[in-house]
């Protein structure tokens, strides 16, 4: 009859559970790192991209061996360490200190990944540039590039989350461990 007693269990959503927690967070970081602003330059491809239909840049611009573009046409040629003034028009180039793409060898790809591939890539040290948690939060929260995405000029669309949230969501995502979307443990079990 005891069993009969028995208390209901608890329904599954009523339990805390900080790694769904930090998987959910990791969607508002996935869509900023997916916005054309970041992704034009987190490419697979070796041109890099513009506009928010990511079109293949123009004049040709490429990679090149360190990612500051070939030697005869670097990256420094037009873009400047900040926006140039708005009476240089929408279409002037878009400014930060060391303007350029990861290098060859490390790519660190965004665009077109799923949740879980992009998730993964991100926390991958051998992927990134061999930072661990502390130094990708260094770096969301201060690097000038990524800080240029929330003030590109001309008429380009700013990063659509608001720079501290995504800081926010970045790190509630690193404390847990950064799951990623699909991990089992993610789950809670
Ligand atoms: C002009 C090109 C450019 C833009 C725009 C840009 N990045 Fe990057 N990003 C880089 C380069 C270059 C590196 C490598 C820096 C290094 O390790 O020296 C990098 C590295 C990173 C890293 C660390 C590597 C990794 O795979 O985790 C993160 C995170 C990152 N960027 C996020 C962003 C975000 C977020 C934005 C938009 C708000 C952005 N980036 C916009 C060029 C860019
Ligand atoms: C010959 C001049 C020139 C060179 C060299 C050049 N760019 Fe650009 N770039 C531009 C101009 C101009 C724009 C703005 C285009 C517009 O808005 O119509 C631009 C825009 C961009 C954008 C678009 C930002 C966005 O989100 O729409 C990225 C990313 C970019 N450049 C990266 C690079 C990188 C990386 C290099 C070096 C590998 C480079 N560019 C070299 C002139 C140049």
């Amino acid at each position: 009859m005891a069993a009969c007693a028995a208390p209901a269990t608890t329904p599954p959503q009523a339990v805390p559970n900080p790694r769904a927690e930090a998987v959910a967070a990791f969607a508002t970081v996935q869509k900023v790192l997916q916005h054309p602003r970041c992704q034009n330059c987190h490419i697979p491809g070796e041109a890099p991209l513009q506009f928010d239909a990511g079109l293949p840049h123009m004049m040709a611009v490429v990679r090149g061996q360190d990612g500051m573009g070939v030697p005869g046409l670097p990256c420094s040629t037009c873009h400047d360490v900040t926006n140039p003034p708005a009476s240089f028009g929408p279409h002037a180039p878009p400014g930060a200190p060391t303007w350029h793409l990861p290098p060859p060898d490390r790519k660190m790809v965004f665009i077109n990944l799923s949740p879980a591939e992009l998730c993964a890539t991100v926390k991958d040290r051998e992927k990134n540039g061999g930072k661990d948690f502390d130094a990708l939060i260094k770096h969301v929260d201060e690097d000038k590039l990524v800080l240029w995405g929330w003030n590109p000029g001309g008429d380009r669309a700013p990063v659509s989350v608001p720079h501290d949230e995504f800081v926010a969501a970045f790190k509630r995502w690193a404390a847990a461990g950064g799951p990623c979307p699909g991990d089992q443990l993610a789950l809670g079990q």
